[in-house]
C-alpha cells in the first residue's frame, strides 16, 4: 500500500492543468480553462479545469473531481493506480507500506493484467532479441521487412516460440496466476483443461494504451499458408477494449498535438513504417473498421484527419460511407491513395522519407470532393445513379457541424456535379430538417440560423457592403452581449418551428466562436454556467456583479438602445422602428455579423498566403478557394438580408 504520506505528495504536487492536459486539449477562458469533456460526447466545450482549486468540473455530463479522480475516471484505473500514474509522472518516489495478500488481491485485480501482459511483452522481446529462434526467425524478419533497431525498440516488439506453452509455463513457475493468464487471452485452456499459449510462433505486437501500458496485442504469422490466420490478436479483456484504442497511439499523440494532424493507417506495419520515416504522427485502427470512440480520441489532439489508404479501388469504397462518422464528430477530412498494389507502409519504403512527404502534400485530397468524384465516375451517365450521388454527397456534408465549412462544400460539390448550388442547398436543407424533427426538442435541434433559405437571392445579386477591418471584433462581441442581457429572457418564434428562449439560441450558436473582450468572455462564461444548471442569469447578476468591469459593461449595454457595430440594417436601407419589433432579425444579424468577421479573417489570412506563395499552381489553387470563401460571405450577408425583409 502507498504510505500516507506520498500520497499527500503526490496529490500536492500534481496540477491538474497538466493532468488534465495530457488528455484533453484545453483552451484558457476567463478564469479557468475549458474543453472538450472527455466523458461525455460534446461539440460545445463545458469542460471547465480551476488551476487554483485543482479541480475539473463538467458543467455538461456533471463529471467533476481532483487529478487523482480524473486519472481514475478516464483510465479507469482504482485509485492505487491512478496514484502510481501520477507519481510516474512527476518523478515521486513511492514509500510502500505492508499490504495483507487479500487487500493486494482486492486493490490489484485489473492492477494483475496490465502486469501480466507487461510480463509477456518482455518475454516476446527477450525471445527475439537474445533466443537463437528469435534471432534468426523473429529479428530476421523484421529487418528483412526494413524495420530498424530504435522503431523495433519503441514499439516494443518481439517474438513468441515456436512452442505450445512457452510463456505459459514460464509465467506461472515465476508466480503468475492462471487466472490473469487466461483473462489477457495469453493463455487458453483447451476442452480438457490444458493450459496453452494463444500466440506461436509469431512475431509480437504489443498494443498500448495512451498512457503507454501494455493492454494486449497482435501476433503475425511467417508462414504464407492461407489456412493461417495472418494475424492473431489478444481478445478483449478488462483492459482492453478494441473499440477504443488506436494502434500507435501512445507513441503518436504528442506529434498528433503539436502537427494538429493524425495519419490514420490501417495496419501495424504502416504505422511502424510511417514513424520510421520520420513522421511520427501516425496511427492504426488495426484492421476493424473505424468506431466513433476512437474518432473521439483523435479529436482530442487535433481536428484533421488524413487517412492513408492502401491503393485498392473497392476497399476504398467500401469505406466511404464509414468515413462520414469523422465528420460527424466535427474533424476535417483528407485521403491520400498509394499508387495500385501498394500500402503506406511498402511506398513509405520504397520512396524514403523526404518524398514520401512530398508524395502526400501533393496527393492529399479532400474527403468530400473526392467521395464526389468517384461516385460519380461510377455513376457515369445514368440520370438515377446521378440523383443518388447527389443524395449521398449531401448526406456527408450535412453531417458536418460546421456550417461554414459546410457551405464551401455545397459550393465546390454543386461545380463538380454540375448541378445548381440551390438544389443542393434544398437537399442539405431536407437533411437537416429531417434530423432536426428527429431529434425532438433538444438544444442542438434549434433551427439553426445558418439552414440556408431555399430562396436565397443568387450571390451576384447581393450588394455587399465590405466592412472596413478593425484589429479586433470588440464591437460585435459586445452587441452580442448586449442582445443577451436586453433580451436573454424573451421568447422568439423561429418561423413557427419553436419558441425557444433567446439566450440558449445565441449561446448555442456561437459555440463555434472564440471571444477575444475579457469580459465579454467573463459575461458568456456565466450564461453558460447558468445554463447548465438550468437556468438563466438576468441582467440585475450582471448589472450587481462582483467584478466592477463586469457590472461597468453590464450597465453601459443595457442602457445603450441602440446597436453598438456598425449598424448592419441600415447598411441595407432597412429602418424599423425598434430592434424588437423583428427580434428574428436582430437576434440572427448579430450572430452572423460575428460570423461573418470570422469569415472576412480566413479571407484576409488567404489574401496573405497568395501573396506569400510564389509558385504559380499554388497560387491558383488559393486563387480558387479565396474565391469559395468570398461567396460563402455573400451567402451569409445574403442570408442576412432575406432574413431581415422577410
Ligand atoms: P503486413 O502484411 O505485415 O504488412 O501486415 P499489416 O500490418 O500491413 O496488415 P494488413 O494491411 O494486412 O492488415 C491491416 C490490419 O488488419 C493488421 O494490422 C491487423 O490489425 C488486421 N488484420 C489483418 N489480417 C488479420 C487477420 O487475419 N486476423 C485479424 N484478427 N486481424 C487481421
Ligand atoms: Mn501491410
Amino acid at each position: 500500500m502507498i504510505a500516507k504520506e506520498t500520497v499527500d505528495k503526490i496529490l500536492e504536487t500534481a496540477r491538474i492543468e497538466e493532468v488534465v492536459g495530457d488528455f484533453v486539449n484545453l483552451k484558457r477562458r476567463g478564469t479557468s480553462l475549458i474543453g472538450n469533456c472527455p466523458f461525455h460526447n460534446e461539440k460545445t466545450p463545458s469542460f471547465n479545469v480551476s488551476v487554483n482549486k485543482g479541480i475539473f468540473k463538467c458543467f455538461g455530463c456533471g463529471e467533476g473531481g481532483d487529478s487523482a479522480s480524473f486519472i481514475m475516471k478516464h483510465e479507469k484505473y482504482s485509485y492505487p493506480e491512478a496514484l502510481r500514474y501520477l507519481a510516474k509522472k512527476y518523478n515521486i518516489e513511492i514509500e510502500e507500506i505492508e499490504q495483507s495478500p487479500e487487500q493486494q488481491e482486492a486493490d490489484n485485480r485489473r492492477e494483475s493484467l496490465y502486469i501480466v501482459s507487461a510480463y509477456a511483452a518482455k518475454f516476446f522481446s527477450e525471445t527475439m532479441w537474445e533466443t537463437d529462434q528469435g534471432k534468426t526467425i523473429g529479428l530476421g524478419y523484421f529487418k528483412e521487412r526494413g524495420f530498424r533497431d530504435d522503431i523495433i525498440k519503441k514499439f516494443e516488439l518481439g517474438y513468441s516460440p515456436d512452442s505450445w506453452d512457452a510463456l505459459t509455463d514460464k509465467a506461472l513457475r515465476e508466480g503468475f496466476k492462471e487466472e490473469f493468464l487466461e483473462k489477457t487471452g495469453l493463455t487458453i485452456r483447451n476442452d480438457k483443461g490444458k493450459l496453452y499459449d494463444r500466440f506461436r510462433g509469431r512475431v509480437m505486437f504489443p498494443i498500448h494504451n495512451f498512457t503507454g501500458r501494455i493492454i494486449g496485442f497482435g501476433g503475425r504469422t511467417l508462414v504464407t499458408d492461407k489456412k493461417v490466420p495472418k494475424y492473431v490478436n489478444s481478445p478483449e479483456s478488462d483492459i482492453y477494449h478494441k473499440s477504443n484504442v488506436l494502434y500507435g497511439l501512445f507513441q503518436a499523440k504528442k506529434a498528433i498535438r503539436d502537427l494538429d494532424n493524425c495519419y490514420l493507417v490501417e495496419g501495424y506495419a504502416d504505422v511502424l513504417s510511417v514513424q520510421q520515416a520520420g513522421i511520427e504522427n501516425v496511427v492504426a485502427s488495426s484492421g476493424t473498421s473505424l468506431t466513433t470512440e476512437q474518432i473521439r480520441l483523435i479529436g482530442r489532439f487535433a481536428k484533421n484527419v488524413t487517412i492513408l489508404y492502401d491503393g485498392d479501388a473497392a476497399g476504398i469504397k467500401a469505406s466511404l460511407r464509414g468515413l462520414d462518422m469523422i465528420l460527424e464528430e466535427g474533424l476535417n477530412v483528407k485521403v491520400v491513395l498509394f499508387p495500385d498494389g501498394h500500402d503506406p507502409d511498402s511506398y513509405v519504403q520504397k520512396l524514403g522519407s523526404s518524398e514520401f512527404k512530398t508524395y502526400i502534400e501533393k496527393n492529399q485530397r479532400d474527403f468530400i470532393l473526392y467521395k464526389t468524384n468517384i461516385l460519380l465516375k461510377d455513376a457515369g451517365t445514368d440520370p438515377i445513379k446521378k440523383a443518388g450521388v447527389i443524395h449521398e454527397v449531401v448526406e456527408s456534408i450535412a453531417k458536418i457541424p460546421d456550417s461554414i465549412k459546410a457551405s464551401v462544400f455545397i459550393r465546390e460539390c454543386s461545380s463538380l456535379l454540375q448541378i445548381e448550388e440551390r438544389v443542393l442547398i434544398a437537399e442539405l436543407n431536407r437533411l437537416r430538417l429531417g434530423k432536426m424533427k428527429k431529434d425532438g426538442g433538444k438544444s442542438e435541434s434549434l433551427p439553426p440560423p445558418d439552414a440556408y433559405p431555399d430562396d436565397l437571392p443568387p450571390p451576384d445579386e447581393v450588394l455587399f457592403a465590405e466592412e472596413k477591418y478593425t484589429e479586433t471584433d470588440d464591437l460585435q462581441e459586445k452587441e452580442i452581449i448586449r442582445l443577451l442581457l436586453n433580451y436573454g429572457h424573451e421568447l422568439v418564434k423561429w418561423d413557427g418551428i419553436t419558441d425557444t428562449y433567446i439566450a440558449p439560441y445565441v449561446i448555442s450558436n456561437l459555440a463555434d466562436v472564440v471571444f477575444d473582450n475579457p469580459v465579454c468572455k467573463i459575461v458568456l462564461e456565466e450564461y453558460n454556467a447558468y445554463m447548465e444548471k438550468g437556468e438563466l442569469p438576468t441582467a440585475q447578476d450582471f448589472i450587481q456583479h462582483k467584478d466592477p468591469q463586469v457590472s461597468e459593461m453590464a450597465i453601459s449595454l443595457i442602457s445603450s438602445p441602440y446597436s453598438l457595430s456598425d449598424n448592419w440594417l441600415a447598411t441595407r436601407k432597412i429602418y424599423v422602428k425598434h430592434e424588437s419589433e423583428n427580434m428574428r432579425a436582430t437576434i440572427l444579424g448579430g450572430i452572423f455579423h460575428l460570423k461573418k468577421r470570422k469569415v472576412d479573417k480566413i479571407l484576409k489570412s488567404i489574401r496573405e498566403e497568395i501573396q506569400n506563395e510564389t509558385d504559380e499552381d499554388n497560387q491558383l489553387i488559393l486563387m480558387q478557394r479565396y474565391m469559395r470563401v468570398k461567396e460563402v460571405e455573400k451567402g451569409i450577408s445574403a442570408f442576412m438580408g432575406s432574413v431581415v425583409i422577410k
